[in-house]
């Protein structure tokens, strides 16, 4: 195996310029290496607790915020598993494959789950989520705030308030894009607001987290058959001493810690949000110079990923590959949309300079391919 794959004493030296896993710093990657002390202990419910208020912070609640040994899919099941009853409805607003996969979690739980299909590329409007509350009485509704595989960015202060007052819960993945895109969850009324950590946290994978509505948790009480490794009241219940019901990853929860700080007193929550911005516009001004259109509709397109597609004729495999020998990863497009489109992460703690750096060398790349 290459050194720039896996180093035995640094680890993999390649840029990640990756819709996540993405890079994680060494300030995070020191604080996980640190001895703890058990999670029944008062020092691991003083860290716990300030990871939960970190959340609060960063998510704009005042509402639980839990903490999953799972990564994100663990508490879109979770959502499917703790707030739909066996004679209720939900409805799966899907502008891509992890739209599709909510759906798939609510019909492999038995649950009678109705899917949306927008169009890829397209995000979802008033006018769409009208017409499609229309249809049933829907319990909860799931979306995506960022769809992965199409670097749509939903208009999420446009369509939630639409779905709050059908009075159906609105739980929101917001895997690629929590801690990169500013989500105001209590002013949006949001009930359960999820992600993974292995993306704009830059933090290893292992970890997921939401943000849970008082409404949420009385709504889980009536659900049976929640299981036990993902029942939100077990887990709350055990929150609100800043314990996990079951052994978490604590050097993880350490980690989130460190990275907590960094974003709210280091670089600062806003600054964050505006260099993710700068990125996104930095990316779509390289696309466009160099001739690829957006995948995404024009206005919706995300912060945190771009997905490009093939205007210019060129072997995506070849240009991905190549870029891999000059140390950088970017992928190709996801499932369906493999080798139409390609996409480049600009999450987690990338700078200006280290996506113009990588846009040069691709740049290079594009010109000796064409
Ligand atoms: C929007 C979105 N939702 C859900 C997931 C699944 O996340 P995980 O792999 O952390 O379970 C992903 C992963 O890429 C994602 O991008």
């Amino acid at each position: 195996m290459s050194d720039d794959h896996f180093n035995k004493n640094k680890g993999s030296i390649l840029k990640l310029f990756t819709p996540g896993p993405v890079k994680v710093p060494d300030r995070v990657l020191n604080a996980m290496a640190l001895a703890n002390d058990t999670h029944r202990s008062k020092p691991y419910s003083e860290m716990h607790k300030l990871a939960v208020e970190g959340l609060q912070k960063l998510l704009f609640t005042k509402n639980d915020c839990l903490i999953f040994t799972s990564s994100a899919t663990g508490i879109m099941e979770a959502c499917v598993r703790n707030l739909i009853k066996k004679d209720e409805k939900a409805l799966f607003l899907s502008i891509g494959a992890f739209g599709d996969r909510w759906y798939e979690i609510g019909v492999s739980n038995g649950k009678e789950s109705i899917k949306a299909d927008i169009e890829w590329g397209k995000a979802l409007t008033p006018e769409i989520v009208k017409e499609e509350l229309s249809k049933h009485d829907y319990a909860i509704v799931c979306i995506q705030a960022n769809e992965t595989s199409t670097g749509v960015y939903n208009p999420l202060n446009e369509i939630i308030p639409i779905i709050k007052d059908s009075g159906a819960l609105i739980c929101v993945d917001a895997t690629s894009s929590m801690a990169g895109i500013k989500l105001e969850v209590d002013k949006l009324n949001i009930d359960v607001c999820l992600a993974s950590v292995q993306k704009c946290f830059a933090l290893p994978p292992g970890l997921a987290l939401c943000s849970i509505s008082s409404k949420a948790l009385e709504k889980t009480k009536e659900v049976k058959d929640r299981g036990l490794y993902l029942d939100f009241l077990s887990i709350q219940k055990k929150n609100i001493v800043y314990q996990t019901p079951n052994t978490p990853p604590i050097p993880q929860i350490r980690g989130l810690v460190v990275q907590l700080d960094h974003i709210l007193n280091q670089e600062g929550i806003e600054n964050r949000f505006e260099r993710h911005k700068t990125l996104g516009k930095r990316t779509r001004e390289w696309a466009n110079e160099i001739g690829f259109e957006l995948f995404p509709e024009k206005g919706y397109e995300s912060d945190t990923v771009s997905t490009m597609k093939n205007s210019i004729n060129i072997d995506f495999e070849k240009m991905i590959s190549t870029l891999l020998t000059k140390g950088y990863r970017i992928v190709n497009g996801y499932g369906s949309l493999k080798n139409k489109t390609f996409r480049i992460g600009h999450m987690g703690e990338i700078t200006i300079n280290e996506l113009d750096n990588m846009l040069e060398v691709l740049t290079d790349i594009i010109s000796e391919l064409k």
